[in-house]
């Protein structure tokens, strides 16, 4: 059976909004992996904008499962990495305007460079996955890299307009997890992925872990809120104490 490693940006993102101390993604982590997840992933962006240097440090000594680093194969980023040691780091493309990860990585486009940063992860106990498109070029770009895994990137699937988009785009997906398979590579998929779009994906057993953020916190807001305007309200209603 797959497994579901979190997503927990967003907690820090609305944590960043105030510049605040709280909502913490190392408590939401905390709980998510209490509710059973089987991993907590962390995007530590180039610009801060949500996931904190604070935050992967506390949580690599604190996440009782795995902790995946989402990031670019930039020096930067890559010393901390290094330096922090997550049980596996997924590197994807990295633009400072956009409002999520858009597109795969292109692999092919940039073996040299990143055959050099993956082994330098790999050195370091690092088990590197590369967040592609479920396309054959890229798949075969990462092998040659010298990936263990790939993230294939589920977006397209996602946000499939029409029945027939969607069949077309999961028949990608099918090619690439078997392509992905026969190449001894490891398989995890995520983007966009949420309470509906997921079932037919857990028709494909080969792929090891899911990767879910938003849906998941989106509904946490969500299904949380009436407990928290409770709890507020009971304390206006006691009066002082
Ligand atoms: N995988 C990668 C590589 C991502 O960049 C993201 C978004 O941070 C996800 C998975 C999770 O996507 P979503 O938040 O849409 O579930």
């Amino acid at each position: 059976m797959s497994r579901l490693a979190v997503n927990v940006d967003h907690i820090a993102t609305v944590r960043q909004a105030r510049l605040a101390a709280e909502p913490d993604p190392v408590t939401a982590a905390a709980l998510a992996e209490l509710a059973g997840c089987h991993g907590i992933i962390v995007h530590l962006r180039e610009d801060r904008r949500h996931i904190q240097e604070r935050d992967v440090e506390i949580l690599r000594k604190t996440v009782k499962t795995r902790l995946n680093l989402e990031m670019a194969a930039i020096p930067e980023i890559v010393k901390i990495a290094l330096n922090i040691k997550p049980d596996m780091a997924c590197l994807v493309p990295e633009k400072r305007r956009e409002l999520t990860t858009e597109g795969g990585l292109d692999a092919a486009g940039q073996k040299k460079s990143l055959k050099q940063t993956v082994a330098g992860l790999q050195k370091r106990g690092i088990a590197v996955s590369l967040f592609i498109d479920p396309d054959a070029r890229q798949i075969a770009a990462a092998q040659e890299i010298g990936a263990d895994f790939i993230e294939i990137h589920t977006g397209i699937y996602c946000n499939a307009k029409t029945p027939k988009a969607q069949d077309r785009e999961f028949d990608r997906i099918i090619a690439a997890v078997a392509m992905a398979e026969n190449m001894g590579l490891g398989i995890n998929a995520g983007h966009g992925l949420d309470y509906t779009n997921i079932s037919r994906l857990v028709s494909i057993p080969e792929i090891d872990e899911f990767s879910i953020g938003h849906s998941i916190i989106a509904r946490a807001v969500l299904v949380g809120m009436e407990r928290a305007v409770r709890d507020m309200l009971a304390l206006i209603q006691r009066g002082p104490v």
